[in-house]
């Protein structure tokens, strides 16, 4: 026992120094291979446990588990990497409320009193995790195109979701009296799914990747609840570890669009207070342009920052980006990118796309230090990005991106966008970066455009 105790120690502080890796691009793979450690060690100090019934089980689970996620981690498309995530999550809160229930029949079965500890601790695995589970689908189905990405709302949601939660945490007490009551267990589990339905189904699609990042929140502190139920040492500290973590992406994700939790969860997300027509802000006031024109620019600049966005993803344009990145260096131009830290669909998302092409990490300028340099820059090249370099933020309201922070590319002396059409990005809204008179847009796709723009680079003498 003491051994089992140490090794979860071990893989205890492997998590810790695992998501401390993880903070770093330049240290994430080497952060998340200790993670993995500490997991395999979690795993075989569990195995080793006296406790264990059925090996046979646990062997056809872990080939079945494995091979689920390792078809999933090979198929699934970087743009569809949150709902991944999401289904994830809600994987993690249905095994809490499974587990916990059946640890719970089971006490009941051999009878003697189970302790407050464990009554509390078991309730609240089923409540929590019913809420993960139910509310990853929804938001995996809104992500996915299967739900609706619009918010659904209906007269009298607050009260419905308040009687709900207090029906939910009546049965959740039920659940721990006298020796612990499984139906009570279940009602508790059944309401708290409907509830996890009903808080996500309105949120629109756009705040979904914040909602997917407390969910995740939510996941941990139903694996911690259920580490107290089975008195796991190593399974409470790793949910304690995701449920913190959680919390403070989910943060930092409402303090990048500049909202609030609150305004996230309940506050008529997605309802746009005007509607600007796309005619009076781009009306005869768009240039087109061409890759040989951009390159002749490219010729003459100093400085160039590219700043990417979710567009570069769909269209996987990074190859290009770097090839483009190291000619312009050929020719001792200045190269640098400005990420904002919701470009994208999911954090990070354009650093992992970058660092796949081994684009050095000192090049990658968050938005706060890149945005006083933009009125020394020569040309910005904007790839397919839209929603993070749209001037109307800066209203104060009026728009779903009112008072979000913005990579100030209008201030450089020439804008060029790459993107396929004026189509706007994913708050629904007309950008009139597009129609400014030091912006030129080349339509095409971000990929084929990069390449022609890498050959008429080469081409241009
Ligand atoms: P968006 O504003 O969504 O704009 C993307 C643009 O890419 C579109 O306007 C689209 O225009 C263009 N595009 C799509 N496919 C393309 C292709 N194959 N080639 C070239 N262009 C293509 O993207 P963004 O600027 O990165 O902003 C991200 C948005 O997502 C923000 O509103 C943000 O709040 C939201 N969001 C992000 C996150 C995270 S964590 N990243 C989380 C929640 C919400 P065309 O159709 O005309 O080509």
């Amino acid at each position: 026992m003491i051994g089992i105790n140490l090794a979860y120690i071990l893989a205890s502080v492997l998590f810790i120094l695992g998501l401390k890796g993880l903070s770093h691009p330049r240290t994430a793979v080497r952060g998340n291979l200790t993670g993995a450690l500490g997991m395999f060690i979690a795993i075989v100090a569990t195995l080793l446990d006296k406790n264990i019934i059925s090996f046979e089980y646990i062997l056809l689970g872990a080939v079945l588990g494995s091979a689920a996620g390792a078809i999933f981690a090979l198929k699934v498309k970087m743009t569809a990497m949150p709902q991944m995530v999401a289904l994830f999550n809600g994987f993690g809160g249905a095994a809490s409320v499974l587990v916990a229930g059946a640890v719970l029949s089971e006490s009941i079965i051999k009878g003697g009193d189970p302790g407050t500890q464990f009554l509390v601790a078991t309730a609240a695995s089923g409540l929590i995790g019913a809420v993960t589970f139910w509310g990853s689908l929804v938001a995996f189905g809104k992500l996915q195109g299967i739900i609706t990405e619009s918010p659904v709302r209906y007269k009298g949601e607050q009260v419905v979701k308040v009687l709900l939660l207090l029906g939910a945490l009546y049965a959740a007490y039920r659940t721990t009296q006298g020796q612990g009551d499984v139906q009570w267990y279940w009602m508790a589990g059944g309401v708290g799914s409907v509830l996890g339905i009903l808080l996500t189904i309105p949120i629109g699609g756009a705040d979904m990747p914040i909602v997917i990042a407390l969910l995740n929140a939510y996941s941990g502190m139903a694996a911690a609840a259920t580490g107290f139920v089975l008195n796991n040492s190593v399974l409470i500290i790793s949910g304690a570890l995701v449920g913190a973590s959680g919390v403070f992406l989910t943060k930092i994700m409402c303090d990048a669009m500049n909202r609030s939790l609150p305004n996230v969860l309940f506050g008529g997300v997605g309802a746009v207070v005007e509607t600007i027509k796309a005619d009076d802000i781009y009306g005869g006031k768009v240039k087109a342009t061409s890759p040989e024109e951009v390159a002749m620019l490219l010729k003459m600049a100093r400085r160039v920052v590219f700043v990417p966005g979710y567009g570069m993803a769909v269209a996987r344009a990074q190859t290009p980006v770097r090839i483009l990145t190291e000619e312009l260096e050929k020719d001792g131009i200045e190269v640098e990118f400005g990420i904002h830290p919701v470009a994208g669909r999911m954090p990070g998302h354009m650093n992992v796309l970058l660092a796949e092409e081994n684009i050095s990490y000192d090049k990658l300028k968050e938005m706060d230090s890149i945005n006083d340099t933009f009125g020394n820059t020569d040309v910005v090249i904007v790839i397919g990005a839209n929603d993070v370099v749209n001037p109307l933020a800066r209203q104060s309201s009026g728009t779903p991106i009112s008072g979000m922070p913005i990579l100030n590319v209008d201030k450089a002396r020439t804008v060029v966008v790459i993107k396929r059409s004026l189509a706007p990005g994913f708050a629904g809204i007309p950008n009139p970066l597009f129609a400014l008179d030091n912006t030129l847009m080349l339509f095409d796709d971000a990929r084929k455009a990069m390449e022609n723009l890498v050959r008429a680079y080469r081409e241009a003498a």
